[in-house]
């Protein structure tokens, strides 16, 4: 999905798949498990990558939050405000908390490290959910999502898999992007290794 060729009707159905996938997976509910978990109110997120925006839409209705979406290359949006930008290198909206979902494995270690950076200088807080590189997550996903996603999609989600981090290997970089910043994080990997979600705070 990264490709220039992917645009219009063929990216909308990308994110349509993606937002099953996502419903399937329950990221959206963990999302908003791990914002709860929070000293502080949370009056503003951002969504890093936020595709069509349905976990903004999500976020709004449960936790009657302000969302902004931002995006390289959006979907078509779902009545969320979107700011078109490099999130690795551009100036981002101030808010509580930002996340992304689905993001990391598209980037580059470098990248990564230059957009957890970024992130820290408008929010107090990144949550970071990704796939993990193992076996086991490419045969459920292969077996129990793949029927019901389209083909290119089943295809990228395979790749993306392929592509993504190990808990160690990420946790190896954001170690190195919050060097010397006093930040901290953690790392929450679930039982069958479908998904990782790293937690950083950056200040109190
Ligand atoms: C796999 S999609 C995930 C969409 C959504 N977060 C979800 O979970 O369904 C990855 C999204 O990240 C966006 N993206 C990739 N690199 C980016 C960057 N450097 N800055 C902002 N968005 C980026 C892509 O345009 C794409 O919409």
């Amino acid at each position: 999905m990264d490709s220039d060729v992917i645009v219009g009707p063929i990216l909308d159905r990308f994110h349509r798949d993606l937002a099953r996938v996502n419903g399937l997976l329950g990221s959206f509910q963990t999302v908003e498990r791990f914002l709860r978990k929070d000293d502080q109110p949370i009056r503003r997120v951002l969504d890093i990558g936020c595709g069509g925006g349905d976990l903004l839409v999500y976020l709004r209705r449960k936790m009657g939050v302000e969302v902004t979406g931002i995006d390289l290359k959006p979907g078509r949006m779902n009545d969320v405000p979107v700011v078109v930008a490099d999130a690795t290198r551009e100036m981002l909206p101030q808010a509580d908390v930002a996340i992304s979902s689905l993001v990391a494995h598209h980037l580059t270690p470098e990248q990564n490290i230059a957009l957890i950076r970024n992130v820290g200088q408008s929010c107090r807080r990144f949550l970071i959910l990704d796939l993990i590189r193992h076996p086991m997550p490419l045969v459920l996903f292969s077996i129990f999502l793949c029927p019901f996603i389209g083909h290119e999609a089943a295809a990228d989600g395979r790749q993306s898999i392929r592509r993504a981090f190990t808990p160690e290997e990420f946790a190896e970089l954001v170690r190195e992007a919050l060097k010397g910043t006093g930040a901290t994080f953690s790392t929450d990997v679930s039982p069958l290794l479908s998904r990782q979600v790293i937690d950083i705070r950056y200040r109190d």
